[in-house]
This record gives structure tokens, C-alpha cells and sequence, in this order.
């Protein structure tokens, strides 16, 4: 196979999408086609993986009463994480993703096989979590192909993990890692919307260069 050889132009477009890859609060409610959507997860699945071990595990989530539970979750989760805190800002940032709960046609839970049979306990040994770091690349692989096709992703992680598991009825060795709202956005933005809130602000990246 020869060498893809990518252009300067196809560079600058990546590091366009880098900038526009948004984490979504606000969707349309009209479908994206199930072709595209097969595709993000075709390309989320050549993620890398600890010893090729491939243990992501997307769920569609499609039943409404499977989705009313994980909603359940999300006030029940969402009530307990604001318990304490008074400030606007926290129930401001609470009522955007239950927005996306509500809005996205597209639901989907990602999960990870901890003890996968596939890749033979390569890479494991030491370090058993490197299961769950492939997963989350496949997860981020997926994000940035849907963002390259105008398509957002709201990244749902105030929930309980073992409720969410039982309402999915999955496997019991999977770990619940994200619940993804997808759909198309209902604006595009180059920064976070909680920078745009005033809830958190991003740093020069240098900053976070270390050298010894
Ligand atoms: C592991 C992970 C969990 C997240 N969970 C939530 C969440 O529960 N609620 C939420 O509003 N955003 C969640 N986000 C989205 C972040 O708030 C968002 O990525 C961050 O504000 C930066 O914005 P950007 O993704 O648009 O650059 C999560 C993101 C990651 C990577």
C-alpha cells in the first residue's frame, strides 16, 4: 500500500475540525441518517487498542423505556452532584445537558469489556486500565469523525455507572464509561460552551508541558 501522503490543505482542515470539535448541549431533533451513523462507528472502531483488543462496546440505545431509566439516573445523579452546591452556575450547567438528554434523536452508551479474551492479555499485565483507555479513544475517534460531518456529540457522564449498566441489561464485566446524546447541533461554536458560560476557561496549552 503506498504512502496516503496527505496535503497541507487536508492538515489545515484537520486542525480546523480539532478547533470546531465541540462537546454539544443544544441538538436538532431530526435523524441523522443510519448510513452516517454506521459509518462514525465503523471509523470509531479502528481506534487503537491495548493488544488489538477492541474492547469498546457501543450501545444503541433505542427503547424509550430504556431511556426514560437513564434519564431517571440523570436526575437522580444530577440531584446528589448539585446537593451542597447553591451557585447558579451549577444548576445552569445541570439543565444544559438534560437539554441534550431530551433533544438528541440519537443515543448511545459506551461501554468497555475489562477483560476482554481478544488480544490475549497484551499490554494488560501491569497496567489492567489500558482496556479502558481504548475504549475512550474510540470514543474520541468517534467524536471528531462526526464532528468532520456537522454531527455533535454531548458527552453525559453525571450518572451512576451500575444503574446504567442494569437499565442497558449488558454484560457484567463491562464498564459504563459515557452515555453519548448524537445529533446535529443546533449552532457550531470554536470554543467550549462553558467557556462561553464563564464556568471554566482553557489555558495556554504550554502550560501543561512539563520537562525533566
Ligand atoms: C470524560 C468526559 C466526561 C464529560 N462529562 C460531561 C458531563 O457529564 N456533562 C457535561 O456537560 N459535559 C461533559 N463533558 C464535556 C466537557 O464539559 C467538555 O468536553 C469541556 O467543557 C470542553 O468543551 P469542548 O469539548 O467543547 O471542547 C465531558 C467530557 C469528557 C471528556
Amino acid at each position: 500500500m503506498s504512502d496516503p501522503n496527505f496535503s497541507a490543505a487536508f492538515r489545515q482542515d484537520l486542525d480546523k475540525l480539532f478547533e470546531w470539535r465541540r462537546d454539544v448541549r443544544h441538538f436538532r431533533t431530526d435523524p441523522v441518517p443510519e448510513h452516517i451513523l454506521e459509518d462514525l462507528l465503523h471509523t470509531a472502531c479502528r481506534a487503537p487498542s491495548v493488544g488489538l483488543s477492541e474492547p469498546w462496546r457501543f450501545v444503541r440505545v433505542e427503547s424509550p423505556q430504556r431511556r426514560a431509566g437513564i434519564r431517571n439516573n440523570f436526575a437522580r445523579s444530577n440531584a446528589l452532584a448539585l446537593d451542597g452546591r447553591n451557585g447558579d452556575d451549577a444548576q445552569r450547567y445541570a439543565s444544559l445537558k438534560l437539554a441534550g438528554l431530551d433533544e438528541a434523536p440519537h443515543h448511545i452508551a459506551v461501554f468497555c469489556d475489562t477483560n476482554p479474551v481478544q488480544g490475549r492479555g497484551l499490554g494488560r499485565a501491569t497496567m489492567p486500565e489500558t482496556t479502558t483507555w481504548s475504549a475512550v479513544m474510540a470514543i474520541y475517534t468517534f467524536w471528531l469523525s462526526a464532528a468532520a460531518q456537522g454531527i455533535g456529540l454531548g458527552w453525559v457522564s453525571i450518572l451512576d455507572p451500575d444503574d446504567a449498566a442494569s437499565v442497558l441489561s449488558v454484560e457484567p464485566d463491562w464498564q459504563f464509561l459515557a452515555y453519548l446524546c448524537v445529533g446535529y447541533p443546533k449552532q457550531h461554536a470554536s470554543t467550549p460552551e462553558l467557556e462561553r458560560q464563564g464556568w471554566e476557561q482553557r489555558n495556554p496549552a504550554r502550560r501543561r508541558w512539563i520537562y525533566r
